[in-house]
């Protein structure tokens, strides 16, 4: 029953949360996010049991720093199994680049599958006033295609972006790159604090690969319907 184009986000402090939520949905959900909040409270241990349940990963922890450091971090946390990392592409293509050289030369060392590496071009929470505060003149939506293309270039698989950029990118990008959308909300369920939002059929028809979605299932009565009933409107989409 599983779509692996849906990755449920598990945003949660321990791992006790994390165990019951996942035995919860069950095979109904095979991908998995784990971010900052979830990672900093519990560690690499939620990533092995993820794995142990025959889950894929992605390990949204958006490094940013000098290329060297944030190469040596991608493969320190590449051992784990995620099987997505992100980088912030504002770190530039000399990051990028080295980030993708290094994962991929480690990842053969080790005989292993090289993760997917995904860039975050402008946080979705970046408004025009925040935007015109950091000295940009371009448009939001040009800076998204333009840091998405260097992402391309730099040998990056992938961006995180909002479902509203998500055509662009796909234009600009091929049919290849993956696009991993959050800001998901199914028609009826509540927008929280997300602003440029899509339904799960809309933003695949926008070009996404992947959905990440986290409060319209978790914070539900009843997870496991929550998360089929999204599968079978994105099974309305071909793959
Ligand atoms: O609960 P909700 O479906 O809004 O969760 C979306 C998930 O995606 C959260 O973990 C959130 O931190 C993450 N995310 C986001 N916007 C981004 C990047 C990540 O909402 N630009």
């Amino acid at each position: 029953m599983a779509d692996e184009r849906l990755i449920v986000a598990l945003d949660f402090h321990t791992i006790e949360e994390v165990r019951e939520f996942v035995t919860e949905l069950g095979d109904s959900v095979s991908y998995y996010k784990v971010g900052m909040e979830l990672f900093y409270s519990v560690g690499g241990s939620v990533v092995s049991y993820l794995k142990g349940q025959g889950k894929e990963v992605f390990l949204d922890l958006k490094l940013h720093d000098i290329p060297n450091t944030v190469a040596e971090g991608l493969c320190a946390l590449m051992r784990l199994g995620a099987s997505i990392l992100n980088i912030h592409a504002s770190g530039g293509y000399t990051m990028m680049k080295t980030a993708a050289v290094r994962v991929r030369k480690q990842a053969a060392e080790l005989g292993i599958q090289p993760p997917k590496l995904i860039a975050i071009t402008v946080l979705t929470s970046i408004n025009e006033g925040d935007w015109h505060g950091l000295g940009q003149t371009v448009e939001i939506q040009a800076q998204v295609v333009r840091l998405a293309k260097l992402a391309k270039e730099a040998g990056l698989d992938g961006v995180v972006a909002s479902p509203a950029e998500a055509a662009a990118i796909r234009e600009a990008c091929g049919s290849e790159f993956l696009i991993v959308t959050p800001g998901i909300r199914p028609v009826g369920s509540a927008v929280n604090d997300q602003s440029r939002i899509a339904s799960p059929a809309e933003a695949l028809r926008q070009g996404a690969s992947h959905l990440v979605v986290g409060r319209p299932i978790r914070l539900t009565d009843d997870p496991k319907e929550a998360a089929e009933k999204i599968i079978r409107e994105m099974e309305t989409v071909p793959k």
